[in-house]
This record gives C-alpha cells, structure tokens and sequence, in this order.
C-alpha cells in the first residue's frame, strides 16, 4: 500500500482542517499541518509517496501521476443515455432492474455503482468495495457530498453504500444467495486500453488479477449474475470461467456474465 499524508490545501481553513483529520483518523495515515510548503515538498518531509488533501471540502489525491478527484460525469452521460433509450451494457449484463441488490466488488471512481444504483432505484440496494483507503476516502467523500444540478444522480450517489473492504474478505462473510449481482471491474491486466486520466487511479489501486477464489465466492453469494469487466480479447475471461458475454461486437469491453 502506497504510504501517504492527509493535509489541507495552502488556504487551510477549519472545515478542511477537520476533514483531514477526521480522516487520517478513519483510515490511519498520519495527518500533517500543511505549513506554507509545497505538497511534494510536505511528502519529501514526511517520506509519503501522495497526500490526501481536504481543501474546498472536497477530498483530493496528489499523486506524482496527477490529482484523482471525485467527478460524477461518466455516470451523468450514462444515465442520459438510458434516459433515451440507449442501452447500456453494464445494465444489460447485471440484467438490471428497480428493486435490485448488486455488490460492486470494484468501486473505483464510482461510476458504475452510480448507474446500478439510479437503475435500482430507491428499493434497490447497491454496496460498493474499494480495498484502497485513499480511492476510498475519496470517493466515499464525493458520493456523500457532491452536489450539482441533477437531483436524481445526486440521490443515486447518496444510495451508495461504499466500504473500504477486500471483496475477498467481505465475499467470505456473506450469506449464500444474499445479492441479486455481484460486479467485478478490475484494473485490466494490459492497461493500454486506459486513457491519461486513469493514472493516479492506477497509482493508488489495488492491480491484483481477480482470483478464481473470489468469482467462486462471488457465485455462491450472488443469486442471479456475476460480472466481470475487462478488455475484449482478454484470456482472463477464459481463466475465470465466462463463456458469455455483452458488449458491442468492435468494442474495446466486454463484459463477461455468469448466469446462475
Ligand atoms: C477499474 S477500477 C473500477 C472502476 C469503477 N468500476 C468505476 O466505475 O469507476 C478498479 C478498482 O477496484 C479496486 N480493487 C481492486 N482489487 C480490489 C479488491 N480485492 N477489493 C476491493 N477493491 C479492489 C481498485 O483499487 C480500483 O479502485
């Protein structure tokens, strides 16, 4: 796990300053004062390969790779889409309906449980688990707190319910048959499909290839699908078990489903 500091921004302030220590408490990284030095400065000091840093009460991560921040856009182009009766293929291959419990094993940035979660609707349940603490911090900050102009993603975003958990830890303590979906979107084994803007998210991510334990774990918790995200020609399909699938014929995804 990367080592990190929580601080504020340069204008400190004391909603941030109690936001980062608040979270340096939650997550267990030390929380630094931020002084009038630069932040790569501050990790030099404090031997940190990023700062988490509180400032306009957001949550943002500084990694030598870029700033990972919480933005909700994919999920709100997404949603637009459905609204127009274009489908979606993570819809499709959850076979998402109201009413629904999906676990998202990969929260990531979020967007995903963003669009299960308006699917599901306000009976549907959706838990997603990120196994880093600083993409967890935040993302769970911004599903929590951002707002915008869409009350219905807003509501999405607030139906989220995110835990800083291993899926392999967290899929061994569920009951069997307790979710209607279980969803996997693991950093993709040949990361060249991903854009610039993945960068600090692979800086801070877990990357270990999804075990055949977990997908085992994930059909036995999960009564209808599981899904798995990754890149069309990908062999992890294959080692893990999918032989169906969903995703356009000259896309670069596939998502690949088990029916149970
Ligand atoms: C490609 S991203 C997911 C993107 C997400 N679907 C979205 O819509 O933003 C994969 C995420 O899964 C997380 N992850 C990887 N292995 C994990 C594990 N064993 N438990 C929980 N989270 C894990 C990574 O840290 C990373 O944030």
């Amino acid at each position: 796990m990367e080592t990190a500091i929580i601080t504020t921004g340069a204008k400190g302030g004391d909603a941030n300053i109690r936001l980062a220590r608040e979270t340096a408490d939650r997550l267990g990284f030390p929380y630094v004062p931020r002084g009038r030095v630069s932040l790569s400065l501050l990790c030099q000091q404090h031997g940190a390969g990023a700062a988490l840093v509180a400032k306009n009460s957001e949550l943002v991560l500084g990694t030598p790779a870029g700033e990972l921040f919480f933005h909700p856009s994919m999920a709100h182009l997404r949603l637009k889409n459905l609204r127009q009766g274009k489908p979606d293929h993570l819809v499709e291959a959850l076979d998402l309906a109201p009413g629904m419990s999906v676990l998202d094993c990969t929260l990531g940035l979020g967007s995903d449980a963003i669009v299960a979660a308006a699917v599901a609707g306000e009976t549907g349940r959706v838990t997603g688990l990120e196994a880093s603490p600083l993409i967890f911090a935040v993302v769970r900050h911004g599903l929590a707190h951002f707002s915008g102009d869409n009350p219905a993603i807003c509501q999405a975003m607030r139906r989220v319910r995110a835990l800083w958990a291993d899926y392999h830890e967290y899929l061994a303590a569920q009951p069997d048959k307790s979710v209607d979906a279980v969803y996997f979107d693991p950093m993709f084994r040949h990361p060249f499909l991903e854009s610039a803007s993945m960068n600090p998210l692979r800086f801070a991510a877990d990357s270990r290839p999804v075990s055949e334990a977990a997908i085992a774990g994930a059909c036995r918790v999960a009564r209808r699908r599981v899904v798995l995200k990754e890149s069309s020609h990908s062999t992890e399909f294959s080692r893990l078990g999918f032989s169906s699938f969903v995703g356009g014929r000259y896309s670069k995804l596939r998502y690949g489903v088990i029916s149970l």
